[in-house]
């Protein structure tokens, strides 16, 4: 699968990327090596996480993401970056700023939760036949782009063979709705820093999304990605 992305609109969204990426503090993921860890070490570390996002990284809750069968490389890189404090209003700061967490710990649970299977899928999709028409073509004319060529057409995060440069690009199936409209309405207005090249890239994507495409997106995808 291509990512289909007409050439206007990757100027769109490459451009304030290579702005940023100027800036001395930006974590450039644009070819980073895999991430490797441990999942029977990463099993031995979860009791804590488990309260927050369930055993298997399916979370009770919906506004706690659901990390079981998210990409391990993905994981890490979001670790990391509460680690180094880019949301200090998460929970996730508090808890990997203060209990000695170390690098490998972060290789070994993404590891472990990688190696989960995703929430299954619930809800209704024909609801939200525009998410669906969005997520695969876009909208030109609102300067909306594809989200599959990003997220792959099953949004498991696997594109076009899994070239280094999508390594680190989530998987959006298998998550909570309420969790991903949150996600896209921070990545639209700003309201989390943008640490890494990725999160330039998904402000980008996202400037131009309103709320009503906002919640058909998240509804699609929770209803109808398996
Ligand atoms: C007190 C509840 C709580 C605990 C405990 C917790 N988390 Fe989280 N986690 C959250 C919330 C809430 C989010 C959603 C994003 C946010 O608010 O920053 C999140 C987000 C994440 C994300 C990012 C998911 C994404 O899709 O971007 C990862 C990865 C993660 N947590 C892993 C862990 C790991 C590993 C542990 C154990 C060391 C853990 N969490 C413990 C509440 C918790
Ligand atoms: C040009 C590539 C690209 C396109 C197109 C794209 N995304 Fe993304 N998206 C990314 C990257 C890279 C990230 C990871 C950002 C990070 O590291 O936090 C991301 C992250 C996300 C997240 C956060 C996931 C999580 O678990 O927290 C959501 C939600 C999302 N994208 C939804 C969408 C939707 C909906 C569309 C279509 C309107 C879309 N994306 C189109 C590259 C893209």
């Amino acid at each position: 699968m291509k990512p289909n992305l007409p050439p206007v609109l990757i100027l769109a969204v490459a451009l304030p990327i290579l702005a940023g990426c100027a800036s001395s503090r930006m974590l450039d993921l644009r070819a980073v090596a895999p991430v490797q860890g441990d999942v029977q070490a990463g099993a031995r570390k979860i009791e804590l996480c488990s309260a927050c996002h369930g055993k298997n990284g399916s979370s009770p809750v919906p506004a706690f993401a659901n990390i079981g069968g998210q990409k391990i490389d993905y994981l890490y890189w979001e670790l990391v970056e509460y680690q180094r404090g880019a949301n200090p209003d998460s929970p996730m700061t508090a808890i990997l700023r203060s209990l000695n967490v170390s690098d490998q710990d972060l290789r070994d649970l993404s590891a472990y939760y990688a190696a989960q299977a995703p929430a299954p899928s619930s809800g209704d999709p024909a609801a939200f036949a525009q998410g669906q028409m969005l997520y695969r073509q876009g909208d030109p004319a609102r300067g909306i782009v594809p989200c599959q060529g990003c997220h792959g057409t099953a949004a498991d995060g696997r594109v076009d063979g899994d070239a280094s440069r999508y390594l680190a690009y989530p998987a959006l199936r298998g998550q909570h709705e309420q969790y991903l409209a949150r996600r896209l309405t921070e990545f639209r207005d700003k309201t989390e820093t943008l640490m890494s090249s990725n999160d330039h890239i998904m402000h980008g994507v996202a400037h131009n999304l309103d709320d009503e495409a906002i919640r058909q997106l998240a509804g699609w995808l929770q209803a109808a990605t398996p």
